[in-house]
């Protein structure tokens, strides 16, 4: 459909925290809530592949990857801090009702 993919409730993903969310083809995202709102990456570190749903910590829109302590904006996939230089790739996230959709 064009809303996207389900991948849970707004309940599901608590604020300041990150979760994995599982893709049709079996690709994990990572989903972070930042102040309220909802943004989606991919799951894998781009320096060493990492999972970020699984180690990663969030700090407002911020999320270091435990492995080297690179550092990501959550919102835009740019690198913000070193060894990362590749952005993490991002997906729109719409927040339907209480329904959470990602867009591939
Ligand atoms: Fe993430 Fe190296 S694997 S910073």
């Amino acid at each position: 459909t064009t809303s996207g993919i389900l991948i849970g409730r707004v309940g599901d993903f608590p604020e300041g925290e990150i979760r994995p969310a599982a893709m049709p083809d079996g690709t994990i995202l990572a989903i972070y809530n930042v102040g309220g709102a909802i943004y989606a990456t991919a799951d894998l570190c781009t320096h060493g592949e990492a999972s970020l749903s699984e180690e990663g910590i969030l700090t407002g829109n911020i999320v270091e990857c435990p492995w080297h302590f690179g550092t990501f904006d959550v919102t835009s996939g740019a690198p913000t801090g070193m060894p990362c230089t590749v952005p993490l790739k991002t997906f729109p996230v719409k927040v339907i009702e209480d329904g959470v959709y990602v867009q591939l």
